[in-house]
């Protein structure tokens, strides 16, 4: 059985747990499209060539708490940029939303270019400031002391970069159920993006 769930928005809005979620609910394999754009900023910040890293990417390199970094998250916005980056990065993506018994592919473009066709299509979204207070309370409790203006700052640039670019910019598919967790607690994006994959089966 193929049953693909793209799942878009900008970071922090809560796509990543929600997710998780709906993959455990459906029994769903699960791709945090993200990963491959940090790894690949990563291998960047180590001094890498963009595209070389791209191109011999390995799914070994995604389980690593490293990417999870301020740091790799605002270089994998840059190198995301980058058409030849992107376009190296697509058939694992499509392998992985087709493969049998189901995914969830959480990123910026699924539901636009990786899987246009896709069952459901879930675009997640809230506020910058938000988002900026969830990524801060996130850090801190890492132990990154960074500012909340400084959070959101960066939260407000990376949506420029991930929105703005001409190749793959996130935006929300025509066809995609809009969820704005801003007001919303975890539970009630979790049930409205369950309610919206059940819909669609
Ligand atoms: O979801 P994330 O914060 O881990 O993503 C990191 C960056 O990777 C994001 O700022 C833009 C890029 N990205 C992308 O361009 N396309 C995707 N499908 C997923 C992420």
């Amino acid at each position: 059985m193929q049953f693909t769930v793209a799942i878009d928005g900008p970071a922090a809005a809560g796509k990543g747990t929600i997710s998780k979620r709906v993959a455990a609910e459906f029994g769903f394999a699960h791709l945090d499209t993200g990963l491959l754009y940090r790894a690949v900023g990563a291998k960047v910040l180590a001094g890498a060539d963009p595209v070389e890293a791209a191109e011999t990417l390995d799914p070994a390199d995604l389980d690593n708490d490293s990417l999870r970094t301020h740091d790799v998250a605002q270089e994998a916005s840059k190198v995301a940029v980058i058409p030849q980056v992107r376009a190296a990065l697509v058939a694992f993506q499509h392998s992985f939303a087709t493969r049998d018994g189901g995914a969830v592919l959480d990123g910026r473009d699924i539901g636009t270019v990786i899987c246009p066709d896709a069952h459901v299509k879930l675009f997640v979204t809230a506020s910058a400031e938000c988002r900026a207070m969830r990524r801060h309370a996130e850090l801190a409790g890492r132990g990154n002391d960074i500012s909340y203006d400084q959070v959101l700052a960066d939260v407000v640039a990376r949506d420029k970069r991930d929105s703005e670019r001409a190749e793959a910019p996130m935006v929300a598919a025509d066809d995609a159920v809009l969820i704005d967790t801003s007001d919303m607690s975890i539970e009630q994006a979790v049930a409205a993006a369950v309610t919206a994959v059940r819909a669609g089966m």
